[in-house]
């Protein structure tokens, strides 16, 4: 980079910096970026900028002092695909987070990403999430908070890619059956969040601290725990008489299929060896008494 452009990247850079309309003070914002992270935040403004072209996409607030948002916050800022707030001090994640988060036009969020790890969250409004509300979000952070309990029945209406992108582990959890059945389930399916943090996922025995265990290492406990049957909705595969449950794997391939042609057409000939045999029964051998 030549020290021209440089001076105009520096000049960019302070014209954008320096409105006090457009960025906040203290945060860095670049095209579809607004970056305000370990700058010992202790609030956010009243309102995001809104940049005409391209809308506000990305905002990273990590490592600061943020203990709530406002009201408004989200109101002009529905573009927003990225929302990095982890290591805060927020203690509750309030549903207008996400209200205020929706397009205006189509009602439709674009959020993809929202990061609250290392907070001291206790309570989360995943009722508020939902498909034909937030289509696109894969991904939802949550481990390293103070949650004892989750809403399970809001967790398991979940929409699937939510499901498949909730990080819950490192929480004060107490260790029950509804969250057997989930993690169960999520295990079973191979979730990166369970995966990868698999010794995370530590639960306290009556919400003991003292007896913390670990989810998938300490089976005994679980013992008693059935997995609900909202798991093991039967599927019925037309090509065979085989009854598969959820989390099964099945494989399709042509063997599958020439068996069921080979027990068709075997099906067949048997069918009409049969019939040939009454036929020939019935008409070639007319004299034998059937009385
Ligand atoms: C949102 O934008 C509109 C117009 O662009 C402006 O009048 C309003 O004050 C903004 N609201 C917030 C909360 O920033
Ligand atoms: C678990 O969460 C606590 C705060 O709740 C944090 O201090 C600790 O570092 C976390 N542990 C891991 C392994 O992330
Ligand atoms: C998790 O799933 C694996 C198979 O993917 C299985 O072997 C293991 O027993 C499961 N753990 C629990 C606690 O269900
Ligand atoms: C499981 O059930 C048995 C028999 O009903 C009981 O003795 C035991 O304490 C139960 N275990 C747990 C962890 O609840």
């Amino acid at each position: 980079m030549t020290s021209e452009h440089f001076q105009v990247l520096l000049l960019l850079f302070c014209v954008l910096h320096s409105s006090a309309q457009t960025c906040p003070s203290k945060c860095l914002c670049m095209s579809d970026t607004v970056r305000c992270s370990s700058v010992g935040l202790h609030k956010l403004p009243q309102s995001l900028p809104s940049f005409p072209t391209p809308r506000l996409e990305k905002l990273w607030v990590a490592h600061n002092e943020i203990r709530t948002l406002s009201h408004n916050l989200f109101r002009n800022v529905s573009g927003l695909r990225l929302l990095d707030l982890s290591s805060n001090r927020l203690q509750m994640v309030e549903q207008h987070y996400f209200h205020g988060l929706w397009r205006l036009e189509d009602g439709l969020s674009s959020l993809k990403k929202v990061y609250f790890s290392f907070n001291q969250i206790t309570h989360f409004p995943f009722f508020s999430i939902q498909d034909h509300t937030h289509p696109f979000l894969a991904m939802l952070d949550l481990s390293s908070n103070r949650m004892s309990s989750l809403p399970w029945e809001d967790v398991k209406a979940l929409p699937q890619l939510v499901q498949q992108g909730l990080y819950t582990h490192n929480n004060s959890l107490i260790c029950d059956c509804s969250m057997y059945a989930i993690f169960w389930h999520w295990n079973l399916s191979e979730y990166n969040s369970i995966k990868d943090f698999m010794d995370e996922h530590t639960c306290n025995v009556n919400g003991d601290p003292r007896r913390s265990i670990r989810f998938f290492r300490d089976k005994r406990f679980f013992r008693n725990c059935t997995v609900e049957k909202f798991i093991m909705q039967p599927v019925t595969v037309l090509l065979s008489d085989v009854v598969v449950f959820e989390g099964n794997r099945v494989r399709f391939d042509k063997h599958n299929v020439f068996e069921y042609f080979k027990f068709y057409i075997l099906a067949l000939v048997t069918f009409f060896t049969a019939s040939f045999h009454l036929l020939f029964f019935l008409c070639v051998v007319p004299d034998i008494n059937l009385y």
